[in-house]
């Protein structure tokens, strides 16, 4: 009997800002990440750089410029989730940050990715500079407008046909156009 209750949600969680030395790992969370399929992401084989030194690069880059961050969630030194900020780089979008987000397909719905955005939504509200945090997402993925949409996104339009997804019949799709004020 006992052997068929689910196994309870005892799984626990960190927070924290990315290091260069979490490349390797990055890496590996992105390999799994791109070869899931329909998930939803530009994480994909082919396109994505699955190179450490480019990720370390990344990583560096996020670090070091003021306006931009990068969190990741870690379970048993497991990179589980990860959530970035890039910050506009010129002075007409300084005051912008480009957000993208994903959670590890075995650790989605216990509420991993709520924690990765509240983290980024706090690190953005104590920054003067940054009012606007922004996102684009398919217009398919409601769980991931749901969850932006109950974090304080507000929608702001379609982009119609803006997606093309050449693993999926090289449909066109449309994606919703989100941003969240600080
Ligand atoms: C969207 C995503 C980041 C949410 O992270 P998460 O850890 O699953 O989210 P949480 O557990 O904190 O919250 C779950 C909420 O997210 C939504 N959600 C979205 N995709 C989900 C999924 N695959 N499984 C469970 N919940 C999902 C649910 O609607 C839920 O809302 P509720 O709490 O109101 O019921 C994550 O599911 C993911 O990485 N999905 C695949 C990639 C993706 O879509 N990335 C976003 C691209 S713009």
């Amino acid at each position: 009997m006992l052997d068929i209750l689910p196994e309870p949600a005892t799984r626990v969680w960190t927070i924290r800002a990315a290091e260069v030395e979490d490349a390797p790992r990055l890496v590996a969370y992105y390999e799994a990440l791109a070869n899931e399929p329909f998930n939803n992401t530009s994480v994909r084989q082919g396109y994505t750089s699955l190179e450490v030194a480019d990720t370390q690069r990344m990583i560096a880059h996020h670090r070091d410029d003021p306006q931009s961050c990068i969190l990741v969630a870690e379970v048993d030194e497991e990179i589980v989730g990860y959530v970035r900020c890039t910050g506009g780089s010129n002075p007409f979008n300084r005051h912008t940050a480009d957000l993208s987000i994903n959670v590890r397909v075995d650790f989605r719905g216990i509420g991993i990715g709520s924690a990765l955005m509240s983290a980024a939504l706090a690190w953005a509200r104590a920054h003067e500079t940054i009012s606007r945090v922004q996102l684009t997402v398919l217009a398919r993925n409601t769980g991931a407008i749901k969850l932006y949409e109950r974090m304080g996104f507000e929608m702001e339009g379609r982009l119609r046909n803006a997606y093309r997804l050449p693993d999926e019949g090289d449909i066109f799709v449309d994606m919703m156009a989100m941003a969240y004020h600080c």
